[in-house]
């Protein structure tokens, strides 16, 4: 094992921001105004990061600096002293499902020491992920899903029939449905959420074996940031519908448009991962508010320690 420069402090501390962040966006559960939520969640979030000794860097943020005055990509958090901190960020990952009090919403986060996450832009990106326990390069984004899927079926000694691919339900994905079906895989639809789609391949409770679909580019690298703690692979390639999209991604240093990046360009360096459950999902549990007591429940987990832990925290709250 190498020596960690995030753990212990750093994730303790990073646990308490997600958790601050998820209790704040709960209490606008369930009210239809996405806005709020976010907002509450992003607030929350910036407030616990600058009481964290170090010198923190948004590097997936809530966007650019004229589009969101907080938590914007370059922003500096933290207290200036300790450690150069990457930081890749969602502080409400599902927005419609706590405004629509669905399951799976999550406040989340990844740190990294400083160039360790890939600075991805706010646009799309097309994402394959499996699960540990595989031969390498069994999944590549450039075979189809169908492919990609009978490779894995037979890599895991298994029928096509009895694999299960996790797919965001949005029209863009009918091609992707149509090619999985083809072979007779099973697939699992999604309203939103797929940093825990991503997650769950490397859960085999979850009964998910691959993720495959376009989702946000920021949530392509929060999703890498998570595997490269529980083993797995993934592939993710930007996705560009406009000339802006492009030039946001040149602001951030990228140039090769194309570029198929791995696990490993995702998320280079050593990684803490934690999410917090704002409602309940198959990953954490949701906020409960009960007798004076805001229970919390929290995965975090850590690539350099090979730590994976759930933290059920009760904050009082009278
Ligand atoms: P938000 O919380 O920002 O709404 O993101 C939810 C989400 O489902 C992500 O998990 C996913 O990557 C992205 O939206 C997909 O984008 P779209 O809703 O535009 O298809």
């Amino acid at each position: 094992m190498t020596r960690s420069v995030l753990v212990p402090h750093l994730a303790d501390a990073m646990v308490r921001v997600t958790e601050l962040a998820a209790i704040a966006a709960q209490k606008l559960a369930g009210l239809g105004d996405e806005k709020s939520a976010d907002q509450a969640a992003v607030d929350a979030m910036r407030t616990a990061f600058n009481g964290v000794d170090f010198k923190g860097r948004i590097v997936i943020g809530e966007g650019e600096r004229d589009e969101a005055p907080m938590l914007y990509i370059g922003e500096e958090v933290g207290t200036g002293n300790g450690p150069e901190i990457d930081i890749a960020l969602d502080p409400l990952e599902g927005t419609t499902l706590t405004a629509k009090a669905m399951s799976n919403a999550l406040a989340v986060l990844a740190i990294s020491p400083k160039g360790g996450l890939l600075h991805a832009p706010d646009t799309y990106m097309d994402k394959i992920a499996i699960g540990p326990g595989y031969a390498s390069d069994v999944i590549d984004l450039d075979a189809t899903p169908a492919e990609n899927v009978s490779e894995l079926a037979k890599a895991a000694g298994r029928p096509v029939s009895s694999m299960t691919a996790c797919v965001l339900d949005r029209p863009r994905h009918g091609d992707i449905i149509e090619s999985l079906r083809s072979v007779g895989a099973r697939i699992r639809l999604i309203s939103d959420g797929d940093v825990a789609g991503v997650i769950d391949t490397t859960n085999a409770d979850t009964g998910i074996d691959l993720y495959i679909g376009q989702g946000g580019a920021p949530e392509g690298v929060l999703a890498a940031a998570a595997l490269k703690c529980v083993g797995g692979q993934m592939h993710g390639r930007l996705v560009f519908r406009n000339d802006d999209e492009k030039a946001r991604a040149r602001r951030v240093g990228l140039t090769d448009f194309d570029r198929k990046y791995k696990l490993d360009e995702l998320a280079s360096d050593e990684t803490v991962f934690c999410a917090t459950g704002v409602t309940k999902g198959g990953l954490v549990d949701g906020v409960i508010v009960r007798n004076g007591w805001t229970i919390t429940d929290t995965l975090v987990m850590s690539s350099a320690d090979g730590m994976v832990r759930k933290i059920n925290s009760r904050h009082r709250t009278s």
